[in-house]
């Protein structure tokens, strides 16, 4: 496995395996990686012949400074990680690399990033969108690996790559979880042992609020999440919305659409976490 630093080398590395005609993957992260990265990795190992994975904890879509600055970043560890899972290339530039000059490219996906993260992040999304295009106009992947656990992350990309008309196959892979549910986050890390035992709500009511929606009406079902996460001492919710899992937009009953995913955001103590779940899916 090489780790490059620059956008020079890993054009030189990639013009090698491209003129013999290799296709390549790219997995972008931000380091701190867990076993769901190393899901992604291994399926862009398993359907491509070479994999970059990126690491980069990119500024510009922090609307938190003290977010930006807490990011865990575990280099060596990751490299080891990706190492086990057979990334050929690691990218891991400076901040400098990425960004020579300020981008002021200024991205709309609307109605896809005004709403959830896009509300409560603002510049979020365009920070996102602003990495992943450099990212792939430096990597040129024929195929690129996002998780599904940020999941409107997932349709904005889609939705870029549609509007630049960039030539890269997106792939969403599902969310790994912990062996007690919690969704794999490296925000994960930086919970204590108390609000790590708290977080378990999250997915405990998303699991519970799949067999109440069996019976229940799309606002008991949102109010019976709602309800059980506020009243867990520490954890403080941001939204929960059922929405259109292809558009994103709310729906007020389960028979508004083919594609019903619950989307949740909240605090638990400083650690902002989210996780989703799928209620239907008969597209
Ligand atoms: O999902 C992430 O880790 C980041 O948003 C991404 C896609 C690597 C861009 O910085």
């Amino acid at each position: 496995m090489k780790v490059v630093a620059t956008k020079t080398e890993l054009k030189n590395l990639l013009d090698t395996f491209r003129k013999e005609g290799k296709s390549i993957a790219l997995v972008p992260t931000m380091g701190a990686l867990h076993e769901g990265h190393a899901s992604l990795v291994r399926r862009a190992v398993a359907e491509n012949d070479v994999t970059v994975v990126s690491v980069f904890v990119n500024p510009t879509q922090f609307n938190d400074k003290n977010d930006l600055q807490n990011y865990p970043r575990t280099l060596e560890a990751d490299c080891t990680l990706l190492e086990n899972v057979g990334a050929d290339i690691v990218f891991a530039p400076a901040v400098e690399e990425m960004y020579p000059e300020e981008d002021t490219r200024c991205f709309s996906f609307a109605p896809l990033d005004t709403v959830m993260e896009g509300a409560f992040r603002p510049g979020h999304f365009n920070g996102v969108a602003q990495i992943v295009s450099k990212l792939f106009y430096a990597v040129e992947p024929d195929r690129s690996y996002f998780g599904e656990k940020d999941f409107q992350q997932l349709a904005i990309i889609r939705e870029m790559v549609r509007q630049l008309a960039i030539p890269v196959e997106i792939v969403g892979c599902p969310i790994v979880r912990e062996n007690d549910g919690l969704a794999m986050s490296s925000r994960n890390t930086l919970l204590s042992a108390e609000e790590r035992e708290r977080a378990l709500t999250i997915s405990r009511t998303l699991f519970k609020s799949l067999e109440y929606a069996n019976s229940n009406s799309l606002a008991e079902t949102k109010s019976f999440v709602e309800n059980a996460i506020n009243d867990t001492p520490g954890l403080q919710l941001e939204y929960y919305q059922i929405v259109d899992g292809d558009t994103l937009q709310e729906i007020a009953e389960w028979a508004d659409c083919d594609y019903a995913v619950g989307c949740i955001a909240l605090f638990c103590g400083k650690v902002r976490l989210i996780d989703n779940i799928v209620y239907k899916n008969n597209k």
